[in-house]
C-alpha cells in the first residue's frame, strides 16, 4: 500500500517527512515524494524507486526548507511506477498539493470532466484526478474545508488524503475513507501519517480518524469534523507498542497481519469491478468474439498461485463450459505445449517477477496465444509481457508465505469466470446472480472466519497438532485443490512434511502410510461429495488416523459423528466456498509453526520471489 507523512511545527518538515517514509518503507513501495511549503512556495522532490534516491535528491531534506510538509511512498496502482506517477500531486493552477493513499474507483469520468473544465493532467494517476477536483471546488466555492468535502463526496473508492493549500500556509486538512490515517499529536507541532511506525520517534498521543473524519489542523491545534460536517473532539490513545510491533499493525508478524487483511483485500480487488450488478473489467480487452474462439484454457503459474490455478480448473470448466488445464510454469515452458490463437494462457503470479512464471508467458506468446496475467504488482515483468492484466489490489504482501494474494488471484478468477460465463451464455441470470452475490458477501464472510473465537479454537488445534509429521490433506473436486495449499502452507512455515490427495485416491496406494495416530486433515465442504469424502474419513480411521474434519456450518452435525476435531467455516456459492475454506488453513499453520518456534514471516530456504529458474 502506499503511505503517507504530514507534519506542521516548528522544525524543518523535510527531514521528518523522509523519517516517516523510512518507517513506511515495509509496507511496499516503487517511487517516493515530499512537498514542503515555504515563502518559496511549493517545493517537489519525488523518484522512481526506492527511498534512497529522495535522499540524495534532497541531501537528507537540507535542499528544502519550510516547516510544514507532506510525503508519501507510492505502491501503483493506477500508472506505472515513473517520475510523473509518483505523488505529491499539484492541482492544475498550482494552488493545491496533496498525497494519496487508496484507490478512486472513478477516476476516468472525473477526468473526463474536469479535462472538458479545462483542467490539464501531466500523470496517468488518479491521485491527480482528486487534486484537480479540489481546485475545481475551491475555485467554486472559495472555501478549501467545503471544497474538500465535496470533493470527496464525488470519488468512489478508497482514500486517506494530505492537503496543503498555498492560501493557507500555516494548516494541512486531511480526510480518510477506507485507507488508514492517524493524527499524532505532538508538541508545538502535529503530525499525520497512514500508520504510526512514521511517526512513533516523535510522538505516542495518536488518534485513529473515522471514514469520514476529516481534520484541519496548524501547529499548535487541531479541528475535528465527522462524516456529517459537524465537529467533534477526539480523545488521544497512547501507542505502547514498539517500532517493530507498530509496523506489523500491532500484530506479532506480517503473515497474520496479511491473514486479517484479507478481507480488505478483497474487497479492493472485487468492488472496483462490481457496477450495477455486472461485472465489468475494463482491464482487459477480450470481445466476447473472441471468447467464442478459445478451444482451451491454461492457467499457468508456481506454488500457491499455481494451486489457485488447480481451483480455476473446475470454477471455468463449470461456469464457461471450456477446457481448463493447469500447468505448473517450469514445465510448461519444457513441454513443447500444443496451443495456439484459440488457446487462452492465464498467467498467475503474486510478484509478476517469478522466473518460471515469465518464460512460460513469453513462450505462450511466442506460440501464437492469448495471455492475461492475474498480478498483484502493477508494472512488473510478468505485466507488462502479457498482452491483457487483470491487477489483485491486495497492497503489497511481505510474508514469504502468500494468503491476501492467494486470496485475491482466486477472486479474480470468479470475475473472470463470470465475465466469461456471461459472455459465452453459459450461466444463466439466475447463475450468474446467485454466484455474483456470493462474491461480494465473501469479505464479510471472511471476517466471520477471522473471528476470535475462531482463532482461539485454531490456535488450541495446533497447540493439539505440533509434534505431528507426515500430515496428509485429503478432499475431492474443489477441495481437492484446496488441499494443496494447505499442506503447502504447513510444509513451507512450519516445516512438517505433509501431502495432499485427492480423497478417493488414498485406497489405491498412500493409505499403505496411515499408521496410529497419524494427522489426517479432511476437507469436506463439497455438497454433493461429503458422504463420499466421509467414507474416506472412515477408511483412515479405521487404520488409526487422528482426522481434523473441515466443512461448512450446515454439515456441522454430521461431521462430530466421524472425525476427531470439527473445523467449521460458513457456507457460500459452492464454487466459492474454497476462499473461505483456505483461511483455517492458514491459521493452522501460522499456529503450528509458532508453536514449533518457526520464523513465519521468513521461512528457511524461501525466497518471496523467485526470480531465478
Ligand atoms: C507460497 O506461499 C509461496 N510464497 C510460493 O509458492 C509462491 O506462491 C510462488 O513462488 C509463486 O510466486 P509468485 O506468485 O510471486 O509468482
Amino acid at each position: 500500500m502506499c503511505g503517507i507523512v504530514g507534519y506542521i511545527g516548528a522544525q524543518q518538515a523535510a527531514p521528518i517527512l523522509l523519517d516517516g517514509l523510512s518507517k513506511l518503507e515495509y509496507r511496499g513501495y516503487d517511487s517516493a515524494g515530499i512537498c514542503v511549503y515555504s515563502a518559496k512556495g511549493f517545493q517537489i522532490e519525488k523518484t522512481k524507486g526506492r527511498l534512497a534516491a529522495l535522499r540524495t535528491a534532497t541531501a537528507d531534506g537540507a535542499s528544502m526548507t519550510g516547516t510544514i510538509g507532506i510525503g508519501h511512498t507510492r505502491w501503483a496502482t493506477h500508472g506505472a511506477p515513473s517520475h510523473e506517477n509518483s505523488h505529491p500531486h499539484l492541482s492544475a493552477n498550482g494552488k493545491i498539493c496533496l498525497v494519496h493513499n487508496g484507490i478512486i474507483e472513478n477516476y476516468l469520468i472525473l477526468k473526463e470532466f474536469l479535462l472538458a473544465q479545462g483542467k490539464t493532467f501531466c500523470s496517468e494517476t488518479d491521485t491527480e484526478v482528486a487534486a484537480n477536483l479540489l481546485e475545481y471546488y475551491y475555485e467554486l466555492e472559495g472555501d478549501l474545508l467545503r471544497a474538500v468535502r465535496r470533493t470527496t463526496e464525488k470519488l468512489c473508492g478508497s482514500y486517506a488524503l494530505g492537503i496543503l493549500c498555498a492560501d493557507r500556509p500555516d494548516s494541512m486538512i486531511a480526510v480518510k475513507k477506507d485507507s488508514p490515517l492517524i493524527f499524532g499529536f505532538g508538541e508545538g507541532e502535529n503530525f499525520i501519517a497512514s500508520d504510526v511506525p512514521a511517526i512513533l520517534r516523535y510522538t505516542r498521543k495518536v488518534v485513529y480518524l473515522n471514514d469520514g473524519d476529516m481534520v484541519e489542523f496548524t501547529a499548535n491545534g487541531a479541528t475535528f469534523y465527522n462524516a456529517l460536517g459537524e465537529q467533534v473532539s477526539k480523545t488521544p490513545e497512547h501507542i505502547t507498542w514498539e517500532m517493530s510491533a507498530a509496523e506489523k499493525g500491532g500484530f506479532p508478524h506480517f503473515m497474520l497481519k496479511e491473514i486479517h487483511e484479507q478481507p480488505k483485500a478483497l474487497r479492493d480487488t472485487i468492488s472496483p469491478r462490481v457496477k450495477n450488478g455486472r461485472v465489468v473489467l475494463d482491464d482487459i480487452k477480450l470481445t466476447p468474439e473472441y471468447l467464442r474462439g478459445i478451444r482451451r484454457i491454461y492457467i499457468v503459474a508456481c506454488g500457491s498461485a499455481y494451486y489457485v490455478g488447480c481451483l480455476g480448473k473446475y470454477i471455468l470448466e463449470k461456469t464457461c463450459r471450456i477446457p481448463v488445464e493447469p500447468i505448473l510454469a517450469s514445465e510448461f515452458r519444457y513441454s513443447e505445449p500444443v496451443l495456439g490463437d484459440d488457446s487462452l494462457v492465464i498467467i498467475i503470479s503474486q510478484s509478476g517477477e517469478t522466473a518460471d512464471t515469465l518464460a512460460a508467458l513469453r513462450e505462450a506468446n511466442t506460440l501464437g496465444a492469448r495471455t492475461l496475467a492475474i498480478v498483484n504488482v502493477v508494472g512488473s515483468a510478468i505485466s507488462k509481457a502479457a498482452h491483457d492484466v487483470i491487477y489483485t489490489w491486495a497492497g503489497p504482501e511481505i510474508a514469504v508465505a502468500t494468503t491476501k494474494a492467494y486470496s485475491t488471484q482466486l477472486s479474480v478468477l470468479y470475475l473472470l469466470a463470470l465475465y466469461i460465463g456471461d459472455a459465452l451464455g453459459t450461466l444463466s441470470a439466475e447463475e450468474y446472480n446467485a454466484m455474483l452475490h456470493a462474491l461480494v458477501a465473501l469479505p464479510e464472510q471472511l471476517t466471520q472466519v477471522l473471528s476470535e473465537e475462531n482463532l482461539a479454537h485454531i490456535e488450541a488445534l495446533a497447540q493439539e497438532y505440533k509434534s505431528h509429521h507426515d500430515v496428509f490433506f485429503i478432499g475431492r473436486n474443489l477441495d481437492s485443490a484446496t488441499c494443496l495449499e494447505g499442506s503447502l502452507k504447513l510444509k513451507e512455515i512450519a516445516y512438517v512434511h505433509s501431502e495432499a490427495y485427492a480423497a478417493g485416491e488414498l485406497k489405491h496406494g498412500p493409505i499403505s502410510l496411515i499408521e496410529d495416530d497419524t494427522l489426517v486433515v479432511a476437507v469436506a465442504t463439497v455438497p454433493a461429495l461429503f458422504e463420499k469424502t466421509m467414507s474416506n474419513v472412515k477408511e483412515v480411521k479405521a487404520r488409526g488416523a487422528n482426522v481434523l474434519g473441515l466443512t461448512t456450518v450446515d454439515f456441522a452435525d454430521e461431521i462430530a459423528k466421524t472425525v476427531d476435531r470439527p473445523l467449521l467455516v460458513p457456507r457460500t456459492h459452492p464454487l466459492l466456498q474454497p476462499s473461505l475454506n483456505v483461511v483455517p488453513l492458514q491459521l493452522l499453520s501460522y499456529y503450528v509453526a509458532l508453536a514449533r518456534g518457526c520464523d513465519v514471516d521468513k521461512p528457511r530456504n524461501l525466497a518471496k520471489s523467485v526470480t531465478v529458474e
